[in-house]
């Protein structure tokens, strides 16, 4: 279980806290959206998640271990792992093999289950054949799957994903989140941070963090209240609405939590 205990932080001691009593906890399998505007401290919910930034006051924790004793930050970062939006930034090696084997030889692994599971993510992220090629080398699509396959071959048990696929084309983000869907179902608790309420598409329940507080967790039968709320922060556009509609009519079980005449009125009037 990761755990958020009435975490506050903020950049500089002199402001105000961007973050002021943050509870929250992500269960193992769990799908977890977090929302929020540009600048609400989304970024910083994350770095906090894996010991990146340390709470200034409570305390964030993995199966009861604080992020704020150093001894806990190896185990806490091999298994919650941070995904962000700037693939480049986070590239280390030269070649898409040695990129891989990073994380794995740092955890000790020995060099046949490195090579397993780097086989294996090679194949989810269908980057089989790119293994000699330089990062550098990658398109921007090609190098954030890298990135995708660089912390699934860690086997997280909590990933974090910081808007990584909000730069990527719609048809590639979608492919990468249809990965996402398969390691959550897998048993990887994920907690997807967007500031695009189409995601919701995907999770189990959903948070809206604004002026440094979190709101309550809505459940998947309580996301028509979320998107009110959603639409006084002017997170959702005319065509965002429709968008979602029509996704959400893909399944029956998308259907029971929303009312498509309710939203499809509100498109008319928008
Ligand atoms: N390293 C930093 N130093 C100082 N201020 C920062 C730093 N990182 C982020 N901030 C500020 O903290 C606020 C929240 O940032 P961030 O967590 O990145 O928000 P979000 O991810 O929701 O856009 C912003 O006002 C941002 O300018
Ligand atoms: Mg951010």
């Amino acid at each position: 279980m990761l755990e958020f205990k009435q975490v506050e932080y903020s950049y500089k001691s002199t402001d105000d806290m961007l973050l002021s009593h943050i509870n929250f906890t992500l269960a193992p399998g769990e799908f977890v959206c977090l929302l929020g505007k540009n600048g609400s401290g989304k970024s910083t919910i994350a770095k906090l998640a894996n010991g990146l930034r340390l709470p200034l006051s409570g305390e964030v924790l993995l199966d009861g271990k604080k992020t704020l004793e150093p001894q806990n930050l190896f185990h806490i970062r091999s298994r919650v792992q941070l995904l962000g939006q700037d693939p480049a930034s986070q590239i280390v090696s030269s070649t898409v093999f040695e990129e891989l084997c990073f994380g794995p030889c740092n955890l000790g692994l020995d060099e046949t289950e490195v090579k397993k599971r780097v086989a294996q993510v090679l194949e989810l992220t269908e980057l089989n054949g790119l293994e000699k090629r330089s990062p550098e080398s990658l398109s921007g699509g090609e190098q954030q799957r890298l990135m995708l396959a660089s912390v699934l071959v860690m086997k997280p048990e909590y990933l974090i994903l910081d808007e990584s696929f909000s730069m990527l084309d719609p048809v590639l983000a979608k492919k990468l989140m249809s990965i996402i869907v398969k390691i959550n179902k897998s048993g990887v608790a994920i907690l997807n941070i967007s500031h695009n309420p189409q995601d919701l598409i995907y999770s189990d329940s959903a948070l809206l963090l604004k002026e440094g507080t979190l709101s309550k967790t809505f459940k998947r039968d309580e996301f028509r209240e979320l998107l009110e709320l959603l639409d006084a922060e002017g997170l959702i556009t005319p065509g965002s609405y429709t968008k979602l509609l029509m996704d959400l009519k893909l399944t029956p079980q998308d259907e029971i939590f929303m009312n498509p005449e309710s939203l499809a009125k509100k498109i008319m009037k928008a």
